[in-house]
């Protein structure tokens, strides 16, 4: 028996109750589209085929999973006849795949791979047909999850075909199966669409393949890893749900958080041991914190990394490209994009950075902007190692700081300055003694002469 895996993910559905222009398995949940998800955690099988079935807004659901797995392929189901028929689809695509094919839906972006490996594990002991159950607390509208006397799984009953006995099981079907392929596609013939929806039900495989004398069996997980997405209002749960498990898991890794319900992660965000995140921190996909770090209150992030020692906010915001070094400090309203900290840099105030390097220990003044965009193209900025830049200033780039060179406060820099050189752009100044005082006079006099209605 080979164990090589195969995937195939259910993502045809129209998912009415969304009311999107957008397909529902493209929806978010932590920065990832569900599709994402759920290819994800079937990679942590290792999966040698990966197919994707769609249907309602098939190319943009197809150009998604290819963006996301390069390897897929995707097959449209044409109509949409139910989830038996929607795996037969798959069929072409597996053809001479020998191994074990996981069935995932693309709207179920909470489970683990770890639950897929244990699916696994049961089909190594013996199982021909893995069925992933979890106990509901209301078990509804789902399918119910029939054992026989010794516990196996027997035969799974729609909700619409069940009578009141098997109504009040409790163990219900998730979805997930693992099946090898042969068997999965010879049982699936065998399935009709002669039932209360008139669909044919991938379900119905459970009680073939018992009457042909096969093992089944049901791994159980926790019920919040089964959760579906029909509506935005699922959407919001499974994102609570995600958030939860998430923040549990980076405090156990060793990340301090002060109000862990207030932090938001993405699906990749990677943060290390003693790192510590202040309340109201918002993760957005492709950010590196490193251990020791520290993110203060009410900053937002997204496609960068933090290294050892930085500190980031109160209030800032660290754009695609950001690479903040060791001991670096982004501070209170000062926005970073595509650019480099070299350690101990520091732009501890009101500022923007865009396409720049800011080198090690270089002091960045309140009110610096990098200019680095003309209408038309971006240009970079580059301020030398313990150069020290003046408060409000302007870096017209492109334009490059010399080493250990000062800018002036109030300057703007067209042209590149020399190491250790004093570049200042200032107006000359005008002082003009006991101005104020006669003017002041003036203007006062003629105020009481208005008063008094002598124009
Ligand atoms: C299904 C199961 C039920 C289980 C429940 C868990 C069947 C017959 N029933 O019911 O036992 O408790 O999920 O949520 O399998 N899809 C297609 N093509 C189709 C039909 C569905 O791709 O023709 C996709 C949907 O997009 C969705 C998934 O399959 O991602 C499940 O379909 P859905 O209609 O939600 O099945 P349920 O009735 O919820
Ligand atoms: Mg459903």
């Amino acid at each position: 028996m080979t164990h090589e895996t195969a995937l195939c993910i259910l993502a045809a559905g129209k998912g009415t109750r969304m009311r999107s222009d957008l397909p529902k398995v493209l929806h978010a949940v932590a920065g990832s589209s569900m599709l994402g998800h759920a290819l994800r955690a079937g990679a942590a099988c290792d999966p040698a085929r990966v197919v994707v079935v769609t249907g309602h807004q098939s190319a943009r659901v197809a150009e998604a999973a290819a963006a996301l797995a390069p390897g897929a392929t995707c097959v449209e189901q044409s109509p949409q006849l139910g989830t038996g028929h929607a795996v037969t689809m798959a069929e072409p695509a597996l053809s001479g795949f020998e191994g074990d094919v996981f069935v995932l839906f693309g709207d179920t972006p909470l489970i683990r791979p770890e639950t897929l490996l244990a699916m696994r594990d049961a089909r190594k002991g013996g199982a021909e047909v893995v069925v992933l159950g979890f106990e509901a607390a209301e078990p509804g509208g789902y399918g119910r999850l029939i054992l026989d006397g010794t516990g196996a799984l027997d035969r799974i009953v729609e909700a619409k075909e069940a009578t009141a006995e098997e109504l009040a099981v409790t163990l219900c079907n998730s979805g997930v199966m693992l099946v090898p392929g042969p068997a999965l596609f010879r049982l699936l013939s065998k399935v009709t669409n002669d039932n209360a929806k008139g669909e044919y039900y991938l379900t119905d495989i459970v009680g073939l393949a018992r009457a042909e004398g096969l093992a089944c069996a049901a791994v159980r997980c926790d019920e919040t890893e089964t959760l579906g997405v029909n509506s935005r209002i699922d959407l919001a749960a499974a994102e609570a749900a995600w958030q939860a498990r998430a923040r549990t898991a980076a405090m156990a890794a060793g990340v301090t958080m002060t109000a862990p319900e207030t932090v938001f992660l993405s699906h990749d965000t990677e943060i290390g041991p003693d790192a510590v995140i202040e309340p109201h921190v918002v993760f957005g996909p492709g950010v590196r914190v490193d251990g020791g770090a520290t993110i203060r209150a009410f900053s937002h992030l997204e496609g960068c990394t933090v290294a050892r020692g930085a500190v980031i906010g109160p209030y800032a915001r660290l754009r695609p490209g950001a690479d903040i070094g060791e001991d670096a400090k982004v501070g209170n309203f000062v926005e970073v994009k595509a650019a480099t900290f070299g350690k101990g840099a520091k732009a501890n105030h009101l500022t923007y950075i865009g396409d720049a390097e800011i080198g090690a220990g270089a002091n960045v003044g309140a009110g610096t902007i990098t200019c680095n965009y003309d209408g038309v193209l971006k240009h970079r900025t580059t301020v030398g190692a313990g150069a020290f830049i003046g408060s409000n200033t302007a870096l017209v780039a492109p334009v490059a700081i010399g080493e250990g060179a000062m800018v002036g406060a109030g300057s703007t820099i067209t042209r590149d300055v020399e190491p250790d050189a004093l570049a200042l752009t200032r107006a000359p100044r005008e002082d003009r003694p006991a101005f104020v005082a006669k003017l002041r006079a003036k203007l006062t006099e003629i105020k009481a002469r208005r008063k008094a209605g002598k124009g």
